[in-house]
């Protein structure tokens, strides 16, 4: 890629000490104005991948060019070409909102009176107009998360790293975000690298998606691609005698291999897809089964996860969601 606002990371390692291979050979490229969704369980080397990008912190072995720039050799070009909202925002509790703004104008050498109109501009667009006099000690996590991105943007950032950015938001501030996420993308041509553990969120959000597990991309695509890769539906079934579930588990198993399913339901991928419903509900009827419920489930990101890493993403990390009414 030639110099411009994209990301371009080639076999990217972060050892820290001890050995531990946090970030292990990753590659990856970003377009401009694309948003990419970097999805992963907690610990699986998201944020130390987002600080080596944001010059944060020392590569150890590989190359990554953000916005054009050398991320080892150009820091400070890099840096005035980011924006980045990071798991652990560094706001000032004894600061306002407004006071957070201006003085990140000023950090950013912008002229006075820009650095109000711009910060005023972004206060309105996160929501923050009538908190915006307030002790940021006061606000609540979705409030801190917003007022967080507005200082991201102030400066107007070719790429925008955002680290997590709804993980403990309530739907509904989490919702915003998504939308003022891919406005920036979309009418602003940002491009946007974020890490998420939420499936819905990257499905939702992201133009392509790396799955992250262990330091190791596993894999990367479109979402639907993703999921296509998977292809075949599976079937989910609760017996109506619980007592026959492992009996359940045995004519389903003849369809196909089993998947993860909610405690007293059974489910497998159908090796022949669809169409095998029918014998699937002959098969139940010929053992004598009875049925309370059965549902053909189209393939799922977690799907796609589960058949890369053995395990499940679904449920993992599930913080309570911590926002206050503002
Ligand atoms: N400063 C550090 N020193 C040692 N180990 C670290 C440090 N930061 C992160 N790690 C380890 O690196 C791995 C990846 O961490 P991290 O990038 O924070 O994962 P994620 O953001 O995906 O949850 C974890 O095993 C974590 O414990
Ligand atoms: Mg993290």
């Amino acid at each position: 890629m030639a110099a411009g606002s994209g990301i371009e990371v080639e076999g990217l390692v972060r050892e820290f000490k001890g050995g531990l291979r946090a970030v292990d050979g990753v590659s990856l490229r970003v377009s401009p104005g694309e948003i990419y969704g970097f999805l992963g369980p907690n610990g699986a080397g998201k944020s130390t991948t987002v600080l080596m990008l944001t010059t944060l912190l020392p590569i150890t072995a590989g190359t990554a060019t953000v916005a054009g720039f050398d991320v080892a050799r150009q820091g400070p070009l890099v840096r005035s070409a980011i924006g980045a909202a990071l798991q652990e925002a560094a706001l000032d509790p004894y600061l306002t909102g407004t006071e957070h703004v201006r003085l990140q104008a000023a950090l950013h050498g912008m002229p006075r009176k820009e650095g109000r109109r711009r910060g005023d501009e972004l206060l309105e667009r996160v929501g923050l107009v009538e908190a915006a006099g307030r002790k940021v000690g006061g606000y609540s996590g979705g409030m801190k998360r917003r007022l967080d991105l507005a200082l991201a943007l102030l400066h107007g950032p070719e790429v925008l790293f955002l680290d997590e950015p709804t993980t403990g938001l309530d739907p509904q501030s989490r919702q915003a975000l998504w939308e003022e996420v891919s406005r920036l993308a979309t009418d602003e041509g940002v491009t946007v690298f974020l890490t998420t553990q939420y499936l819905e969120e990257a499905d939702a959000l992201a133009d392509r998606i790396g799955i992250i597990d262990d330091g190791k991309i596993v894999a990367e695509d479109t979402p639907k691609a993703l999921k296509a890769q998977i292809g075949r539906p599976s079937v989910e079934a609760v017996p109506q005698e619980p007592a026959e579930q492992e009996k359940m588990a045995e004519v389903l198993g003849r369809f196909g291999s089993p998947v993860a399913a909610p405690s007293g339901a059974v489910a497998v991928r159908l090796e022949h897809g669809a169409g095998e419903l029918a014998e699937v509900v002959r098969a139940l009827d010929g053992a004598g089964m009875g049925v309370s419920s059965l549902r053909l489930d189209e393939p799922t990101l977690d799907d796609v996860f589960l058949e890369k890493t053995g395990r499940s993403l679904e449920g993992e990390g599930e913080d309570a969601a911590e926002e206050a009414p503002a």
